[in-house]
């Protein structure tokens, strides 16, 4: 095998999540969050890339450019609408999306809540509710006996160890509370019980791969810095909790986008302004996070030995850039790094890149443009860019590109 060959069955693919891209989520909390006062929205998602009615042609592109798999999002607040009211033809729906993706030989990768909960969950409390877990439990029963058999991988909850900080510290994400470590931490626990109690679920109806995806900094402490309670260190403590818990599934998604360095005086590098978009440098790029691909390696290294040998996809890696070359390199580099760790006997699986289309980037609107493939967001038509051609053809050949960029 060339050093540049990724071993057979390795996936090489694109990740999303629904709110991002469908557009009219009417019933998800998010929705309403973009029309309060006091939000940090830039812009609201309204039809998103209206993959919603055009997923058929999407993946029919994916598949032109040789990309072998998709993850996406199953949306609750189109699933149950109401407490404990399911829609059929919203399952029919999905149904459909994950039938195309086999018309194309595309594996999909179901994640069942992405960040947005249905309106209803949200007046309940949320993540902080004590029904939380139940109600969750319940949704993906019912998901998973619609549509369990037509799926691949299943991921529960995406970054359950971000929603806390984001939803209660932060304030990014509703219900918009900040410097509330009380919530954070009522929010965790139940994350970590929706999780196992989930994923069961799901196990009883879908013999495939379950596990759950994570925000996984590269956290990196420097010489005479000491632990404390940042934002981003409150978040690494429960990516830990739920890398114990991972050790019972059956994969773990890794989703990395940089490094974070905390010095003696605090966190050091980019300063990370969520109420705009920074303009990119050489070393940033368009979320103010520092250009640092090599941090995939790293994150994918402290699964691997948190979650004790459980297999690993990395179901999110990419940038928000204006310039495609930077994101071929920053790809060309991650996947070097992701070699590396496979020739560490690292059980890597695949890598799926954030994300096949520039989309909805949440309070910061469509500014980050993290897509392989531009959106035109009058007309919605798609735009490949070099990029997606690029990581087609390295899903084609399982290979790192080697021709000129
Ligand atoms: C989330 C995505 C988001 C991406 C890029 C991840 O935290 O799962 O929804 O768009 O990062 O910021």
């Amino acid at each position: 095998m060339s050093s540049r060959q990724f071993p057979e069955g390795f996936l090489i693919g694109t990740s999303t999540g629904a709110y991002q891209i469908e557009g009219g989520n009417v019933n998800s909390d998010w929705w309403e969050w973009e029309r309060q006062d006091g939000t940090p929205c830039l812009e609201r998602s309204g039809d998103a890339c209206d993959f919603y009615h055009r997923f058929r042609e999407d993946l029919a592109l994916m598949a032109g450019l040789g990309l072998d798999s998709f993850r996406f999002s199953i949306e609750w607040a189109r699933i149950e609408p109401s407490e404990g009211e399911f829609s059929q033809a919203e399952l029919d729906h999905y149904r459909r999306v994950l039938a195309a993706c086999h018309e194309h030989r595309i594996t999909p990768i179901v994640t069942f809540q992405h960040i947005t909960l249905p309106i209803w969950v949200q007046r309940l409390g949320g993540f902080t509710s004590d029904r939380f877990p139940a109600l969750f439990e319940r949704y993906c029963d019912r998901a998973a006996g619609a549509l369990g058999d037509l799926m691949r991988y299943a991921s529960t909850i995406n970054e359950p160890d971000g929603l806390g900080t984001g939803g209660f510290v932060l304030g990014i994400n509703p219900p918009g509370r900040r410097g509330d470590l009380d919530g954070m931490r009522r929010a965790t626990a139940n994350l970590l019980e929706a999780h196992r109690v989930g994923a069961a679920a799901i196990r009883s109806h879908a013999s495939v791969p379950v596990g759950v995806t994570l925000a996984l900094t590269d956290l990196q402490y420097e010489d005479g810095a000491e632990a404390g309670d940042e934002p981003i260190e409150l978040n690494s403590d429960v990516s830990d909790q739920f890398l114990e818990l991972a050790r019972a599934d059956d994969f773990i998604g890794v989703q990395t986008y940089t490094r974070a360095r905390i010095g003696p005086q605090g966190p050091r590098g980019p300063d990370v302004d969520w109420s705009q978009r920074r303009s990119e440098t050489e070393d940033t790029t368009l979320m103010g996070y520092e250009y640092h691909p090599q941090a995939v390696g790293r994150t994918i290294l402290r699964a691997w030995q948190g979650a004790h040998g459980t297999p690993i996809l990395v179901t999110e890696n990419g940038i928000a850039t204006s310039f495609d070359e930077k994101r071929i390199a920053y790809i060309e580099t991650a996947l070097r790094e992701v070699q590396a760790c496979l020739n560490q006997g690292v059980d890597v699986r695949g890598y799926l890149y954030w994300s096949f289309l520039d989309n909805f980037e949440w309070s910061l609107g469509f500014r980050p443009t993290f897509g392989l493939v531009a959106v035109d967001r009058r007309t919605f038509a798609r735009l490949p860019k070099p990029s997606a051609y690029w990581l087609g053809a390295a899903s084609r050949t399982h290979a790192i590109p080697d021709q000129p960029r």
